[in-house]
């Protein structure tokens, strides 16, 4: 064909195109159609689509609900494609974007993140984009299918990383997923040049630190952020999880689960009241300052169960158990006394320091933190195991050194504390920061640490309410009343409140600018949440957000066990 009548067939195409008016889901839920929706190749450099890999299923009228988008029924068509990284061997990555009926569409896109050692949530979390008429996606980050975890692909052999993959996890596969989320977007609904896509993110736990690994280095990428609990300051987070194991083999004493549930409870009951409300949920764990959990000698007959056979607990709180649980919620220190990391708040279960029954022996020991255990086995020593042997000779030293090294192998990956967001500020991004504050497997310090990084990192010149109002205009921090990790407290009866539609408030506010003050809620009678650094209280049955300095450097840490600073 001359060049000419090409050049018109195709200009053609290109109108007839534009011409077609698509308004269901089923037209647009074909192979065909997404095909025709991906990113061109060379869009994203580096990145080959496998465009034969495509495949299309639309999903009518399923009712989907969780702590993280109000109960709906949505209408999505399920759009899969893989794609590979130029010039690696054996690589395949899979994104799954769910895309809304045109007619529900508002012109968004949102990116969804995972939890533990997964990239992504599953059904559990994109759901919460095509609620709020975007397009939602995750990833699956190369490493075999959508349910491999990182884990699986972490060392090529004994003592080798497979650093692609360590960059996948860390942040780059986050990066892939928006970018090219964001074009087949445009190109699916046709946006003009013209015409504005939101862009937000929406994840907790690790698919919270996923969201920070975003927002350090892509300030442009996402106009808004809806981010919980989030596990970064790996390096120490992970190890963190052996603390309370080495504070129990340290003290030798190995408390049954009952007793550290009751301690808990007893520690519950003792600080409720001093928010001013008895509700079961403590509201202010930072009030009960710097004494040690109530205890004493309960005498109540209880079984407990879980776990395997056990014997019947009687609910005696021991001088031993106490001293365990004033260790562990002091924080790690170092042999000379200085603090290496901190704890879980008040009120948070003991979670990392259950402990195990030795039928044989009739004695309790130690039950190695399954999270805590593989990140050294693992990540640190590079072997192919799930856990360590043993905690045999392991002091607070070692975890201290082993946050250290995972702190600098790891520091551009996974450490995901770096505190200049001036580029995100400038590109007007908005992120609102949630964390339960009774959570037992992310400590609410660890967010608090992070904020104050922040602050004192872009407003060293700044007073302390100088420097939060700055921070106001783009990252607010709210702290969940008796929280649970990503999730809501059970301490009270019926349970306690949760941020359920946080991503809506993110919108709210990138979209028509409305900042939230306080932050809705759900559940245990709180339905609004105060922001960092006010804290509720109540005053004559009405819950206050209140301005309290001695509250305030309750949350402040001094980590003088490093020569450099944590952020
Ligand atoms: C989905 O729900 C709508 C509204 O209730 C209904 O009209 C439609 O028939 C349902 N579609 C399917 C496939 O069940
Ligand atoms: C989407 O479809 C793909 C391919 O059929 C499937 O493997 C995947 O589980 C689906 N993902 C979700 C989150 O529904
Ligand atoms: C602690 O409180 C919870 C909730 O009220 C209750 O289910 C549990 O049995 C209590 N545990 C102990 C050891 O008293
Ligand atoms: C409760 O159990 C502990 C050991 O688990 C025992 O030392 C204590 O004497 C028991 N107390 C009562 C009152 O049974
Ligand atoms: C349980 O106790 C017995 C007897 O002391 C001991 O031989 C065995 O190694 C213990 N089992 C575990 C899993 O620690
Ligand atoms: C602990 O230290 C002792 C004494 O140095 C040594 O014999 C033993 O092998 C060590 N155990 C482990 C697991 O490293
Ligand atoms: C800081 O702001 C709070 C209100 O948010 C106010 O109560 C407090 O007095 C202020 N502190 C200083 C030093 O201005």
């Amino acid at each position: 064909m001359p060049s000419l009548l090409r050049t018109l067939a195709a200009a053609a195409l290109t109108v007839s195109s534009v011409v077609i008016c698509v308004t269901t889901l089923d037209q647009v839920c074909t192979p065909g159609y997404a095909h025709a929706a991906l990113p061109a190749p060379g869009f994203y450099p580096g990145i080959t689509i496998d465009t034969t890999s495509i495949s299309t299923s639309i999903v009518t009228n399923r009712t989907v609900k969780s702590d993280w988008f109000p109960a709906s029924t949505i209408s999505y068509c399920n759009v899969t494609f893989a794609y590979s990284h130029n010039g690696i061997p054996n690589d395949r990555v899979h994104v799954t974007y769910w895309v809304p009926s045109p007619d529900t569409f508002q012109n968004r896109y949102v990116s969804t993140g995972g939890g533990g050692l997964a990239i992504n949530s599953a059904s559990s979390s994109i759901p919460t984009g095509v609620i709020a008429g975007a397009v939602s996606g995750l990833t699956d980050g190369g490493f075999g299918s959508f349910t491999t975890q990182w884990d699986a692909v972490f060392l090529l052999a004994d003592g080798t990383i497979n650093w692609q993959s360590v960059h996948m996890f860390g942040y780059q596969a986050h990066r892939e997923l928006a970018v090219l989320g964001k074009e087949f977007t445009r190109k699916l609904f046709r946006l003009t040049s013209t015409q504005k896509l939101y862009s937000y993110y929406q994840g907790c736990s690790e698919g919270g630190r996923e969201g920070w690994s975003q927002l350090q280095r892509f300030a442009d990428q996402f106009d808004g952020a809806a981010i919980g609990a989030p596990a970064f300051r790996y390096g120490q987070q992970q190890v963190n999880h052996l603390t309370s194991n080495v504070v129990e083999q340290t003290l030798g004493y190995f408390p049954p689960p009952c007793e550290l549930e009751k301690i808990v409870n007893l520690t519950v009951a003792a600080c409720d009241g001093l928010d001013g409300r008895l509700d079961g949920i403590i509201a202010r764990s930072d009030l009960w300052g710097v004494g040690p959990p109530p205890g004493g000698p309960l005498l109540r007959q209880r079984q407990f169960s879980g776990g395997g056979p056990t014997p019947a607990q009687n609910g005696t709180v021991t001088a031993k158990a106490i001293a365990v649980a004033q260790t562990i919620l002091n924080g790690l220190h170092d042999s000379q006394g200085r603090l290496v990391y901190l704890s879980y708040a008040l009120g948070a279960s003991f979670a990392d320091g259950k402990t195990s029954y030795n039928a044989t022996s009739k004695t309790w020991g130690l039950s190695i933190s399954g999270l805590g255990g593989e990140w050294v086995r693992r990540f640190l020593q590079l072997h192919p195991e799930n856990t360590l042997p043993t905690l045999q000779n392991v002091t607070y030293d070692t975890l201290k050194e082993w946050m250290i090294l995972g702190q600098n192998r790891y520091t551009d990956t996974l450490q995901t504390t770096y505190p200049d967001l001036s580029p995100l500020k400038a590109a007007g991004a908005k992120v609102i920061h949630v964390h339960g504050e009774a959570d037992d497997s992310i400590p609410v310090g660890s967010s608090v640490h992070y904020y104050n990084s922040v602050r004192s990192a872009m407003y060293p010149q700044l007073s302390y309410n100088a420097s939060v109002v700055a921070l106001d205009e783009f990252y607010r921090l709210y702290l969940v009343p008796g929280g649970a990790h990503c999730g809501p407290g059970r301490s009270a009866p019926g349970g306690g409140p949760w941020p359920q539609t946080t991503l809506q408030t993110v919108m709210e506010w990138v979209e028509k600018g409305v900042a939230p003050a306080r932050l809705s809620a759900t559940g245990g009678g709180i339905d609004e949440l105060c922001k960092w650094p006010l804290r509720p209280l109540w005053l004559a049955g009405k819950m206050e957000c209140v301005y309290d300095q001695a509250s305030i450097d309750t949350w402040k840490h001094d980590f003088d066990a490093y020569n450099t600073p944590l952020y």
